[in-house]
């Protein structure tokens, strides 16, 4: 293949010797494009071939640019650090969503209706009644999401704006109440309801810890620092969770149901788990004094470093350079937490080591954030539900993003198949033996 300068890419087949000229638009050939690309008339057509899209782009966005090489990360345009620094999770939401920073009024506004919608109906709490005490709050929070979407029928009008909007504000403002129920239910807790005099993060504490006193004052140093870690993880293009937002939504089913799908796919450890793995990891190696030794089993290949490494980022991941800077202010309040001095000499040895700087290995958003909410009181669980409240306003741009795209239609990808040709059916009798065995031996292998 060979690119022309008029942006097109001149193809020749060489099963047939025909030339094809394939236009390239914003950098890339339209797949679809290979289709004409065939060695005879009933030829289906060349497809790609692309396991987890690590060169296929879904999507055309507007909403999040991440450049990895460089460490970029921007909303709309807005660098990830003058956010953090500037803004708050509500203000970043409202940007995410409408593409253009609020005015005061509209961020007036827009704050009224998300604080106005944080309330669950009452029996949404039977539901949480309901699991085990045990019950992992993910799991929970994946279950109360899709539940919303039987209490609110009006969420099927996908192509109505204004019930559109309304299913924005709730689903925003009713994962922290959903959250912290869920907390509170694995703690054996009375429910706290939402206040409204407070900020979005400040409310959620309130509704986390609130004990006896009459009314709950978030600290304004941890009510800031989560406000921050929220704005880090707002969103983050098209990752694992937003692609099954996507995926889900694209059948136009309501947005309760396609989120409680994006949470279900955050749950997994390879995406919003990791930085629980991070805790495991500190704890397992427990001092200073052990950092080399772990470091030689990473080298090794034994155990991999966890909250290192980025599929995208090849370059310090800018959230967690501003993570680390919130982390201080918040020991400030909490006292430090004792596994920091263990992360940080992680860090300083594996940026000095070649093994690490030879493969572009550096600290991802998971390093830190754990050890911050771990010192905030939060525990290991609540890590990928904290995850999924921040990620929601994301899921929620990329879902109208993708409804209001001329271009989108249900996702439905190929496959090459590598199956049987058609054959009969086999009677029992004529089986053989050993295929037969194979199978009983999978079924008792899967145990009970
Ligand atoms: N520790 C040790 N070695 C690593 C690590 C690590 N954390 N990450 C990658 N490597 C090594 C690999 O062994 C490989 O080495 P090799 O070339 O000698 O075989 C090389 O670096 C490239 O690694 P890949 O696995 O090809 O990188 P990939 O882009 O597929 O993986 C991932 C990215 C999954 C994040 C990986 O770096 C990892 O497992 N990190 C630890 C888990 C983690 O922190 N995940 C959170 C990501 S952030 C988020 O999801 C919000």
């Amino acid at each position: 293949m060979e690119k022309n300068s008029n942006n097109t890419l001149s193809v020749t087949d060489n099963r047939t010797g025909k030339q094809y000229v394939i236009p390239i638009e914003d950098g890339a050939v339209a797949a679809k494009s290979l289709r004409n690309i065939k060695v005879s008339d009933s030829d289906f057509g060349l497809m790609s071939y692309d396991p987890a899209f690590m060169n296929t782009a879904s999507c055309k966005s507007r909403i999040t640019y991440i450049d990895g090489d460089k460490g970029i990360l921007r909303y709309r345009g807005y660098p990830i650090e003058q956010l953090a620094e500037r803004s708050n999770y509500l203000e970043v939401a409202y940007l995410i969503l409408h593409g253009e920073l609020p005015t005061g009024v509209e961020l007036k506004e827009w704050t009224y209706h998300i604080t106005h919608h944080t309330f669950i109906h009452e029996n949404v709490k039977k539901f949480i009644d309901g699991f085990h005490h045990d019950a992992h709050p993910m799991g929970m929070l994946v279950s109360t999401i899709a539940a919303l979407s039987t209490f609110y029928p009006d969420a099927k009008e996908i192509f109505d704006p204004e019930l559109r909007g309304k299913q924005v504000y709730r689903l925003i403002a009713k994962m922290p109440t959903l959250a912290a129920f869920a907390y509170r239910h694995s703690t054996g807790m009375p429910y706290v309801y939402p206040d409204n005099e407070l900020s979005y993060t400040g409310n959620f504490l309130n509704m986390m810890f609130k004990m006896t006193e009459p009314r709950y004052a978030p600290d304004p140093t941890l009510e800031h620092a989560l406000s921050v870690l929220f704005i880090l993880h707002a969103d983050h293009e098209q990752n694992c969770s937003t692609n099954a937002m996507r995926s889900i939504a694209s059948s136009h089913v309501d947005p309760f149901s396609a989120v409680a799908g994006a949470a279900a796919a955050l749950y997994g450890p390879l995406h919003g788990g990791a930085n629980e793995a991070v805790l495991r990891m500190l704890k397992e190696i427990g001092s200073k004094d052990r950092v080399p030794q772990y470091i030689k089993r990473v080298k090794e290949g034994e155990v991999r470093l966890m909250g290192f490494g980025h599929r995208v980022y090849k370059n310090y991941d800018p959230r967690a350079r501003i993570i680390k800077g919130v982390a201080y202010d918040v020991f400030e309040v909490t006292g430090k937490n004792p596994v920091l001095d263990i992360a940080l000499e992680l860090e300083r040895i594996a940026l000095e080591d070649d093994y690490f700087v030879s493969r572009k290995l550096y600290p991802n958003v998971d390093f830190y954030s754990g050890i911050i909410y771990q010192a905030m009181g939060l525990p290991v669980d609540m890590f990928p539900v904290l995850f999924a409240i921040a990620r929601t306003s994301g899921w929620l741009a990329q879902w109208e993003e993708m409804l209001l795209d001329g271009e989108q239609k249900i996702a439905r990808p190929r496959q090459l198949y590598l199956g049987s040709d058609q054959r009969d059916y086999v009677p029992m009798e004529s089986r053989t033996a050993d295929k037969s065995a194979s199978l009983a031996a999978a079924i008792s292998n899967k145990g009970d």
